[in-house]
């Protein structure tokens, strides 16, 4: 009876984070999973896994697994295996850098093309434009609103992986956004 009870009340979800290379997806896991930053640049190989327990409610725990998947080409070639049965999707760009911007289109389509929920929705993506902590910027509010719209996805902000800005926020609209379709 009991184990009956843990299970009403914890769900898994599995969340993919994907973008260009260096635009911030371990950085923005480390932050959210560890509470801690990094100023170093250590490229992903392949795929890497971090688990996060949130306690939604009194009698609710949600355990995301999450994907860190490596944005460097020489690995995409197996993104079809690990977007697999994924339930909730981050797109990250970097605010800096025009070229991740674009990117994020071709990211999006690489998604819808090769995974699905169970019926056979799109997963739900969110956008998220990271490294809003810098200056120099190369991407306007407006290009990210209408990009947003445009490809379909959930919902975007700005977030520093860095200055912790965002960070939970945004992972709780993507929770809130899971619970309602699963
Ligand atoms: P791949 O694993 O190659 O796909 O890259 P990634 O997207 O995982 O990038 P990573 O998290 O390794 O970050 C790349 C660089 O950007 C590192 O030097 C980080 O310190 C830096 N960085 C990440 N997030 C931020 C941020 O919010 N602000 C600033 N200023 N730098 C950041
Ligand atoms: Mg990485």
């Amino acid at each position: 009876l009991l184990t009956e009870y843990n299970r009403a009340t914890e769900k898994l979800f599995k969340v993919i984070i994907i973008g260009d290379p260096g635009v911030g997806k371990t950085s923005f896991i480390r932050r959210y999973v560890q509470n801690a930053f990094r100023g170093d640049y250590k490229a992903t190989i392949g795929v890497d896994f971090a688990l996060k327990i949130v306690r939604w409610s009194e009698n609710q725990t949600i355990k995301l697994q999450l994907w860190d998947i490596a944005g460097q080409e020489r690995f995409t070639w197996m993104t079809r295996v690990y977007y697999k049965e994924a339930q909730g999707c981050i797109i990250m760009f970097d605010l800096t850098s025009r070229n991740s911007f674009k990117n994020a289109v071709k990211w999006k389509k690489d998604v819808d093309s090769k995974c699905f929920l169970e019926d056979g929705a799109p997963v739900p993506c969110m956008l998220l434009a990271n490294k809003c902590d810098l200056q120099q910027r190369e991407v306007d509010q407006w290009e990210i609103e209408t990009l947003c719209r445009e490809h379909g996805f959930i919902g975007w902000t700005e977030t520093s992986a860095k200055d912790d800005l965002m960070v939970g926020d945004c992972m709780r609209f993507l929770i809130e956004i899971m619970m309602k379709y699963n």
